[in-house]
């Protein structure tokens, strides 16, 4: 017998609401929205393989990197319900050069912006490897009723309402956190729904993973060499030895070390100082979702949420997972800082 006990998305977060009196519902059906849109991704994600639409779209993204059909897709679907929807006065996303402000009545009366990364690891869509979507969730700075600003967009992570990220696996799933929390929802196909399946997620201190692109290990800086290093050498913290795990799907990769602990790394490079991945829909939520979760997430210097952004497609070097690793790897980045 399938448990039928267990709450939807919806119904959790209608919950949270009624603890707070004069919440307006606006986050929580901006996150059915959310779901909404990840439901029928994840339908043409499963069909994937049998329909044409895979390989490239013909198209390269705001960064220059070709885009696949199905992040165009994706884009669209998120961008659509949060169009439609009661909560969202403007989005910004990786498929998409500058915010976009929504101006019709409704939308210019909503108190959030979304950034998001509508498909994660898409140069692993036609090997049938998981991807996923990654958003986050800012309180606009711009007064309610009048047009967004570029000011919302550009807001440090520190100031993040919620962030959250879908993994297109073995099972669907949605995590996403608030400060009260980090909540894990499996989508139920047979009913079509979300179903919290994964309460109060916490990453542990220690994990034996890490997670970094082993092909650019001579273009990291002396210091990231030193703690890949100490991994291969050293025993991890429960005596047992570390294992290197890397997907190309910081979802999946990431989803994983939340679990089971471990440590993500896209270091800056000889040739990407700055690293490859973005700060706003990227890097901040996952900073998020991990320090809720009781994990760490920096730039190698600073606390990834404290970063002041310039401009909505700025990339970062990002370390994050358990607190004890983070600390292992701040022991290696200082001792060989340059003098
Ligand atoms: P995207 O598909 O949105 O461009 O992101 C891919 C990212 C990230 O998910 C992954 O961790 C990283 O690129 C992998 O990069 P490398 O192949 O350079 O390791
Ligand atoms: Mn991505
Ligand atoms: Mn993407």
């Amino acid at each position: 017998m399938i448990n039928r006990d267990v709450k939807t998305l919806d119904e959790f977060t209608i919950q949270q609401l009624r603890q707070f009196p004069n919440a307006t519902g606006e986050l929580s059906s901006l996150l059915r929205d959310i779901g909404l849109a990840a439901k029928r991704v994840n339908v043409e994600v499963n069909k994937a393989g049998l329909v044409d639409i895979l390989g490239d779209a013909d198209l390269v993204n705001v960064q220059g990197e070709d885009v696949k059909k199905l992040d165009v897709y994706a884009n669209q679907q998120f961008a659509g319900v949060l169009r439609h929807g009661i909560s969202c006065a403007g989005i910004g996303s990786e498929e998409i050069e500058d915010y976009i402000g929504f101006d019709d009545h409704v939308s210019r009366q909503s108190k959030y912006i979304v950034m998001f990364d509508p498909l994660d690891g898409s140069r692993n869509i036609d090997v049938n490897v998981s991807i996923g979507t990654i958003f986050t969730v800012y309180r606009r700075l711009s007064p309610i009723g009048s047009p967004v600003s570029r000011e919302d967009f550009l807001q440090p992570g520190v100031r993040q309402v919620a962030a959250g990220y879908i993994v297109y696996g073995s099972s669907t799933m949605m995590v996403y956190a608030t400060h009260r929390g980090v909540n894990g929802f499996t989508l139920d196909s047979s009913i079509g729904e979300f179903t919290l399946s994964h309460p109060d997620m916490q990453c542990p201190a220690f994990g034996r993973i890490y997670s970094v692109n082993h092909g650019n290990y001579f273009r990291y800086a002396p210091g990231v060499q030193a703690y890949i290093n100490r991994c291969q050498r050293k025993e991890a913290a429960d005596g047992g030895p570390y294992t290197q795990r890397y997907i190309g799907s910081m979802v999946s990769d990431l989803h994983r070390n939340l679990i089971k602990g471990g440590i993500f790394m896209y270091p800056g490079t000889t040739d990407m100082p700055g690293g490859k991945l973005r700060l706003m829909y990227e890097c901040n939520p996952f900073a998020f979702i991990m320090e809720v979760a009781g994990g760490e997430a920096t730039d190698g210097q600073q606390r990834i949420l404290e970063i002041q952004p310039q401009h909505l497609h700025q990339r970062t070097p990002l370390f994050v997972g358990s607190r004890g690793m983070m600390a292992e790897l701040a022991a290696c980045l200082s001792q060989t800082l340059p003098s």
